[in-house]
Formats: C-alpha cells, structure tokens, sequence
C-alpha cells in the first residue's frame, strides 16, 4: 500500500491535497468490503454473496422478468444446451459467421430461436432485405433481363425491352436468357452471379483482410442488387417476399430503411418516392391479409452520407413533407454508408436541425458510432445522434465507451440496434464473446437486435443473430427472460404510436404464450 501510494504520486505528481483526497476515496470506498468480511474467520458470508450475484444478474437485460413455471422448465433445458455448446470444439460464436453458419444451423438452441416469436425486425436495409438466392433463381429468369460484367469484375442488371445503351461503366450488355443457353451450366453461372450479391465466401479472412476490402465488396453488392430490385414489377414481388421471409422466422413487424429509389418500368418510365411509398403500402396490406398475424411494415427515409449538406437538406425537406404526406408509413429519417470514410453527424448539422428549425416532426434513427475508430469525429456520432434526439441508435458499436452518451442513451430510453453478424462480418469484432454490447446487456441497456444486411451476410430473419447475441454476447448469463425482453423491445422501441405497441405486445404475448406452450 505504501509502496504503491509512493509510485502513484511519483508517476502522476500528486499534490499534497490530491493525496488527502485519495485516500479518503480509499477508505470510504472501501469500506463496504471491509463490511462483507466476517470477522470469525474472515471468509465472506455466502448469503450475501449470494445477494449479491442475484442483485447484479437482476441489472442484465430482463433480468428484473419473473419466469412461469414453463417458463423456468424451458429456461434450463436452454441452459443445458449452452454448457454443451459452449465447450464444443468449436463454439459458433467466436468462429467467423461464414463458417460458423452450418455450425449454428446444427444447434438445438437454433432452432428453438426460430421458432420463438422474435417480434420486429428494426434495421435492415431495403436492398439486402431479400437472399440473393431469391434474385438469382427467381428475378434474373424473367424476361428482357440484360447483364454486363464491369472492368472491375462488378456486375450490373437491367429489365428492358431492347439492349441497353452502353454507359461509362457498362459497355457490353447481353441477354441473361441467351447468354445462360450459351453458357450451357446454368447452376454454375447462377452460382457466380450469387456471388457478385452476398459477402459470403469459404474464406473470409483471406478474402477480406481489412475492412476497407470488405465495405468495397459491400458497396459493390449493392449495386449490383440494384438494377433487379429497382425494376417496378420486381420491387413488388421483392417486398413481398421480404415480408415472407420475415414471417417465416416468427417476425410479425418491420421497420425497413430504404432510400426509396427511382423505380423504373420496361418502357422506360420512372416512378418517384411517393409512388414507391403507395407500392409498400399496397404490398404490407396484401400482406397481412394473407398472414393476419403479421402486424405490419414502415420506412426509415435513409440518404447516403456521401451527399453534401445542401443534398441532405433538401433530403430532410422531402422526408418531411414524405412523412406528413404517410404518417403511417414512414417512421423518420436515417443516414446510412460506411461511418468511417463518409463524413459525421455534426458535419450536416445545419441539414439535420431543419425540422427543429420548421417545427415540423421527423424522428431520427440514426446509425451511430459502427466504429472501432476511438476519438474521431465519427466515433462522436453516438453522442451527436443523441444530441439530435435520435429515436434509437444504429449499431452505437462505440457506445460502451462513451460514458456520458450511455447515461443518456439509457435515461431517455434510446434503444440500441444491436447487429452482431454485421459487426462481425464487416470486421469491428471477430471474436463475439468480446463484442462490447457484452457490457450494455449486462446492464439492462435498452436494446434490440436486428440482421442489418441479410442478404449479404447469408442470413435470413433474425434467428441467427439472436443466436450470437444470446450464446455469444451474453454468455451463460442470457437466459430466457433476456431473449423475451430483447423480443418485446422490439415492438416497445419500434416508432408505432402508443395504441398501436399495446395491440402490438398483445399480440407479442399471445405468440410468446403459444411458444413456451409448445416448446416447455
Ligand atoms: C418468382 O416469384 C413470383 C412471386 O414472387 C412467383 O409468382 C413466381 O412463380 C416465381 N418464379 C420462379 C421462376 O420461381
Ligand atoms: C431536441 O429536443 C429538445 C427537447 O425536446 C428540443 O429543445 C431540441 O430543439 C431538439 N433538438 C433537435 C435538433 O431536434
Ligand atoms: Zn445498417
């Protein structure tokens, strides 16, 4: 102790006062543990140690959730499996998600997460909400559907009625039909157009060695994707089957972020956001009525963080006007791109303050700090999303070392988005037991857990990252009251209106019910 004291006032040049300070701190904070020893033999009291661990596992995400006697039965059938998981050879959780996929797909616990009522799905990405799978083997067999492959081995889509004129990128463009007849294996040029559409490889690491590599493969999906979801006629069926992926996986509500881009027609004619907006609704209404347990489906107006101020401003204008115009379909505004090489928050404040300045209503669901950046204008994000009342946060990868943001994340109840496989994917973590919202769950932070991009990633529905947040991230901990509060915070961090989460939880509770039923 003495010794210790010496080399903190040698190393920091404590002042006299500092020291009386110091060691104040050290008796009165001390003191608590002086009172946990037993003064017979100086072991500490196991019943208070057992308060203890029960007072701090109460503070975890749902852990303040009382468990039905079912409830508890299945809770330690799923606890079983976890010990079992947990010392395989290989644990899921700590392998890249590419090869962990058939690992998971193979776990009990799995599948017991896809059948559980998982309740909304809050940020995924309208270009990456359907498997690539789908497109390929489905959008690209329709008719006048013409590819060209790029100088950068890139590929480009495009529905008309004769040959493309050839653009700065795209000289050369041939009909699918013809050019699959020429090619003769079809499985195997399928297979490599997937490819062009998803991150997925057998060897990511190799493939993907820094994540400037990865997010250029991932922009480049994204284009690709785009002149097959952009044509009218498609974008209609690709919502639907979005919806019908999402209901498979035992989601009943969506909040999609989209730039809603110009649609286009065979013809050549171009459709506009309101258009786009009167298609989902369309489609989300013949949804339910095929599947009444479906609840529902929004927009999240995203625009690229690459625009400039006065592009962003007039963005927000139009979102504005978008959401006055469907209040019941879009629920606020997003800035979406890679946080790291695009540019921050505060750099478009002057855009982003125009509903204050209007007084007019556009809530915020910012993407904030999906950074491992620490101390750079965009690992500030967290804090300025914050400062611009954002509704919840995308990714807040960097929120558990953001004291101050935390504490306000937490007392206005803005919910974080957690997406493990994309952080893991687009290389922040790689090991999931080290991923930061480790410290945010055992919290109790608000938070929801979502898939990002799922086609990209190989994923589909919401099962698979449940998977890593509740075996990874949170460990032997995690228990059933954390997944159905992660489930119910979904509906209760969703934009709905008040009316709307209560029939929303209801519904949630009903399912929730007929699961433990089935399942206990
Ligand atoms: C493609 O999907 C549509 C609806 O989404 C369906 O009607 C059609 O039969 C599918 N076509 C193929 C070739 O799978
Ligand atoms: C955020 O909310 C506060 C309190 O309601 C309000 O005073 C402020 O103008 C809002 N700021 C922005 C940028 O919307
Ligand atoms: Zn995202």
């Amino acid at each position: 102790m003495f010794s210790f004291t010496a080399f903190s006032a040698r190393r920091l040049a404590l002042r006299s006062e500092d020291m009386v300070v110091w060691l104040w701190l050290t008796l009165v904070t001390s003191a608590p543990l002086l009172w946990l020893v037993r003064d017979t033999d100086g072991m500490p009291d196991p019943a208070h140690r057992d308060l203890l661990m029960r007072q701090e596992a109460s503070r975890q995400t749902g852990g303040l959730l009382t468990l039905t006697a079912a409830e508890r039965r299945l809770d330690a059938s799923l606890r079983r499996l976890k010990e079992q998981e947990m010392s395989a050879a290989r644990f899921p959780p700590a392998v890249h998600f590419f090869k962990a996929k058939p690992l998971i797909e193979r776990s009990s616990i799995f599948k017991l997460l896809q059948k559980m009522p998982k309740g909304a799905a809050l940020h995924i990405h309208s270009s990456s909400l359907v498997g690539a799978e789908w497109l390929v083997r489905n959008v690209t067999y329709r008719p006048r559907c013409y590819v060209c492959f790029t100088w950068d081995n890139s590929v480009r889509f495009l529905f008309s009625a004769r040959r493309p004129f050839p653009r700065w990128d795209c000289f050369h463009w041939q009909l699918l039909e013809t050019l699959r007849a020429r090619i003769g294996d079809a499985a195997e040029f399928d297979n490599s157009l997937i490819q062009h559409l998803t991150l997925f490889t057998e060897d990511p690491d190799g493939e993907y060695p820094n994540q400037d590599v990865v997010w250029e493969k991932f922009e480049k999906a994204f284009i690709a994707a785009a002149g097959l979801v952009t044509h009218a006629p498609v974008l209609r069926d690709y919502y639907y089957q979005g919806l019908e992926e999402l209901h498979k996986d035992n989601i009943m509500y969506l909040e999609l972020r989209s730039g809603l881009s110009r649609t286009y027609e065979l013809d050549g004619t171009i459709h506009d956001k309101t258009w786009t907006l009167n298609l989902f609704q369309e489609v989300t209404k013949e949804f339910i009525k095929d599947h009444p347990d479906f609840f529902g489906a929004r927009i999240i107006i995203s625009v690229h963080r690459a625009l400039s101020v006065s592009e962003v401003r007039a963005a927000v204008k139009e979102a504005i006007q978008l959401k006055k115009d469907f209040p019941d379909v879009v629920a606020g505004f997003d800035m979406v791109g890679r946080e790291d090489s695009g540019r921050s928050l505060w750099y478009f404040r002057e855009a982003l303050s125009l509903p204050a300045e209007l007084g007019a209503e556009l809530p915020y669901f910012f993407h904030a700090g999906e950074t491992d950046d620490e101390g750079t204008d965009v690992d500030q994000n967290v804090l300025d999303a914050l400062l611009f009342n954002a509704s919840r946060l995308g990714h807040a990868f960097a929120l558990a070392h953001h004291p101050l943001a935390k504490e306000l994340s937490r007392k206005g109840n803005i919910a974080v988005e957690l997406c493990p496989i994309s952080n893991q994917v687009l290389k922040l973590i790689s090991d999931l037991r080290n991923h930061p919202a480790a410290v945010l769950m055992s919290e109790g932070h608000p938070m929801v857990i979502s898939s990002d991009d799922p086609s990209l990633f190989g994923t589909s529905g919401l099962s698979y990252d449940f998977y890593e947040a509740f075996v990874g991230i949170g460990g032997l901990k995690a228990n059933l009251g954390t997944l159905k509060e992660l489930a119910a915070n979904s509906i209760r961090y969703s934009s709905l209106p008040a009316h709307l989460k209560d029939i929303g939880l209801v519904m949630f509770q009903d399912q929730w019910d007929a699961f433990i039923a089935d399942n206990s």
